[in-house]
C-alpha cells in the first residue's frame, strides 16, 4: 500500500467520519525536514468543525493511533506527524525492485491509444532546434505514457505542403541546379527559398507565379508533383540521418500532403452544419471569443494549414480511436491549436476536449534569439557531432582503457543534449550551451549516467546478481539510505505526475535527485566492506541503478554500463 493511503486509512478510522479517506489524502503534506517525519496531517483543518484547539486535536489523534505500520506517530503543534516504519518500507521497496527490474513501476496495459504529433519539420528547410525540442519531448512523452499503460502512436506531421512549394518551384525553374541539390539538398533548397523570397519583395509577379504553381500542385499537375516529390525525398534523407542519430522512430510519417484528398470532407461537413461564411472572397469559420476567424480556403481555393489539421484530427480519431491526442509544437502556435479545437467543437466533436497542445519555449544562444539572418544559428548535425566529440575527450581523460569508447561517447554526447532540453520545464526556453550540457558535473545527463555507471562497477566488483541477493539481514537505517529508499518508492507517482502534466522535466529532475542521493550515500558509506549489511547495501545500489536507468530510458537517454 502506498504510504499516504496507509496514513489516510489510519486517520479515517479514528476520525469517526469527520473526514473521508480521500479528503484526508488531499490534506496530507510532506514535512520539509525529515526530523518532522515522513507524512504530516494538518489538524487545524478540523478546528472549526470539532470546536477544539488545533494542538489539542493533534495530540488527541496521535494518542489514539496505535499501528505497527509506523515507527511512531507524534503531535507537533497543530500537526500529526507520521514516521514510517523504515525497515518495513526498505524491505518492500527493495524486494519489489529486485523482482521487477526495469518493469518496476510499469502499469498494466489499458488498451488506450495516445496520438502524439511530434517533430514535424518542414520539407526543404533546415531541421531547427524547435523541431529538435518537439522530437525529444514527444519521444519522451511516448515512453512515459507507454510506461503507464497506454499505446503511443508517434506521428511526424511533416510540413510537406503549402504555398512555399510554389515559391520553391518558381525559384528552381529560375536558377536551380539539379546537381547542386543532389549534392546538398537542404542547404541548396534553402538558398533558393531565401533568394526567391527576397526577390518577391520587389517583384510582385513572383508571388503570382508561386500561387499558380501551388494551385497546379493541388490539382495534381505532373511536373509540379514530380518536383515536389523530389524535394520531399531529398529532405527526408537528411531528416532520417538526424532521427538515426537521435534514435527516434515514428509510427506514421503522414505529413500535411497526406490529407489532400481528405479536406473536401471537412469542407462538406462544415457546409452541412452551416458553419462557413465568406470573408473577402475567402471561406472562413467565425469563432466566438477569437479575434480572427479560422481561414479554411483562400479566395483562389487553396487550402491552409488549419484545413489540413482539421482533416488530420478527424483521420486520427477514426484511425487510432485515441483517448488523448497531443501536439508537441512551439508555444508560438497556441493560437492555431485553440482555433483547431474550437472548430472541431463547433463541428460537434466532443473529443476535441481530448486534444492537448503541448507547447514549449524558445531556445536562445548566448542569450540572444536565434536568427538565420543575423547568423545566430544552431545547425543540428554539426552540433550533435561536436557534443559526441566533447564527450569523447572527457571519457579519454577519465577512462582511457574503456572498451567501445565510440558507442559510449555517442550515448553521452547525444544524451547530454536531450537531457538538458528535457530537464527544463518545457514552457521555459533555455540557452543552448554545449559546454554545460556535456559537463559531468552539475545537473546534467552525463552526471546521471555516471552515477549509473559507478553503480554497475560496484556491482561487478561484488559479483552481485539480484537472484542471489540475500535480503534477510536488511537494515539500512542511516539517513542516506533512507533518502534513496524514499525516492525509489516515489518512482511511480513521479512517472504519473510527468504524464499528467506532459512534463518530462519531472522525470529528469527526479533522476538528478536520485543520482545526487546515491553519490551522497557513496561518499558516506563503504558499500563493499565485509559485514552483515553488505548484501543490503548492494541491493540498494542495484535498485538505484535499475531506477536511474529506467528514468533515463523514459527520457530517451541511454545508460552505458561503463564510462
Ligand atoms: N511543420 C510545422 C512547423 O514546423 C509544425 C507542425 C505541427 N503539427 C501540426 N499538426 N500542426 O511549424
Amino acid at each position: 500500500m502506498n504510504d499516504k493511503l496507509l496514513v489516510a486509512k489510519t486517520l479515517a478510522a479514528v476520525l469517526d467520519g469527520a473526514l473521508s479517506e480521500s479528503e484526508i489524502t488531499k490534506l496530507l503534506e510532506t514535512p520539509k525536514k525529515s526530523e518532522m517525519g515522513d507524512i504530516a496531517f494538518p489538524a487545524f483543518t478540523l478546528a472549526k468543525s470539532l470546536r477544539k484547539a488545533p494542538n489539542l486535536i493533534a495530540s488527541d489523534l496521535a494518542e489514539k493511533i496505535s499501528s505497527d505500520a509506523f515507527e511512531k506517530v507524534v503531535a507537533t503543534g497543530p500537526y500529526v506527524n507520521f514516521f514510517l516504519d523504515k525497515s518495513n518500507t526498505v524491505a518492500t521497496v527493495l524486494t519489489t525492485i529486485l523482482k521487477d527490474g526495469a518493469a518496476y513501476g510499469t502499469q498494466p496495459q489499458n488498451g488506450e491509444n495516445i496520438a502524439i504529433d511530434m517533430s514535424s519539420p518542414n520539407i526543404a528547410k533546415p531541421f531547427s532546434i524547435g523541431h529538435l525540442r518537439s522530437t525529444v519531448i514527444g519521444d519522451s512523452l511516448a515512453k512515459i505514457y507507454q510506461k503507464i499503460g497506454y499505446n503511443p502512436v508517434k506521428i511526424n506531421h511533416l510540413g510537406d505542403w503549402g504555398k512555399q512549394f510554389g515559391m520553391l518551384i518558381v525559384a528552381y525553374k529560375k536558377y536551380g541546379s539539379e546537381a547542386a541539390i543532389r549534392e546538398n539538398p537542404i542547404a541548396e533548397l534553402l538558398k533558393l527559398y531565401v533568394r526567391i523570397n527576397k526577390e518577391a519583395k520587389v517583384d510582385p509577379t513572383i508571388d503570382v507565379a508561386a500561387r499558380d504553381w501551388f494551385l497546379k500542385l493541388e490539382n495534381g499537375d505532373d511536373e509540379a508533383l514530380t518536383l515536389w516529390q523530389w524535394f520531399r525525398d531529398e529532405s527526408l534523407v537528411e531528416f532520417d540521418r538526424i532521427y538515426t542519430e537521435l534514435g527516434v522512430e515514428f509510427d506514421s510519417m503522414n505529413g500535411e500532403a497526406f490529407y489532400n484528398d481528405k479536406m473536401d470532407e471537412i469542407v462538406d461537413i462544415l457546409a452541412e452544419k452551416d458553419l462557413l461564411t465568406e470573408s473577402n472572397g475567402a471561406t472562413v469559420v467565425e469563432l466566438e471569443g477569437f479575434e480572427i476567424p479560422a481561414l479554411i480556403k483562400k479566395s483562389d481555393g487553396a487550402t491552409l494549414y488549419i484545413t489540413r489539421d482539421l482533416a488530420a484530427a478527424l483521420y486520427r480519431k477514426r484511425t487510432y480511436k485515441f483517448e488523448k491526442a497531443l501536439y508537441v509544437v512551439g508555444n508560438e502556435q497556441s493560437g492555431h491549436f485553440k482555433q483547431l479545437k474550437a472548430v472541431l467543437k463547433k463541428m460537434g466533436y466532443d473529443w476535441a476536449d481530448d486534444i492537448f497542445h503541448v507547447p514549449f519555449g524558445l531556445v536562445t544562444k548566448d542569450g540572444k534569439k536565434l536568427s538565420t539572418r543575423e547568423g545566430n544559428v544552431i545547425l543540428l548535425e554539426p552540433t550533435l557531432k561536436e557534443a559526441v566529440k566533447r564527450a569523447q575527450t572527457q571519457i579519454d581523460a577519465k577512462n582511457p582503457d574503456l572498451a567501445n569508447k565510440t558507442a559510449v561517447a555517442h550515448a553521452v554526447g547525444v544524451g547530454a543534449i536531450k537531457f538538458y532540453d528535457l530537464k527544463n520545464e518545457r514552457l521555459n526556453g533555455y540557452d543552448f550551451n554545449l559546454e554545460e550540457m556535456v559537463s559531468f558535473e552539475g545537473e546534467t545527463g552525463p552526471y546521471v549516467q555516471y552515477a549509473h555507471a559507478r553503480i554497475q562497477s560496484i556491482l561487478r566488483k561484488a559479483d552481485f546478481s539480484p537472484e542471489k541477493a540475500d535480503l534477510s539481514a536488511l537494515s539500512l537505517l542511516d539517513d542516506e539510505s533512507w533518502e534513496i529508499i524514499k525516492l525509489l518508492q516515489a518512482f511511480d507517482a513521479t512517472v504519473a505526475r510527468a504524464a499528467r502534466t506532459f512534463e518530462p522535466s519531472v522525470i529528469a529532475k527526479y533522476s538528478i535527485n536520485l543520482a545526487q542521493a546515491f553519490n551522497k550515500y557513496y561518499a558516506h558509506t563503504r558499500i563493499l566492506d565485509e559485514n552483515d549489511e553488505k548484501n543490503a547495501r548492494l541491493a540498494l545500489a542495484y535498485a538505484t541503478g535499475v531506477v536511474l536507468k529506467e528514468s533515463l530510458r523514459l527520457l530517451g537517454v541511454d545508460a552505458p554500463e561503463e564510462m
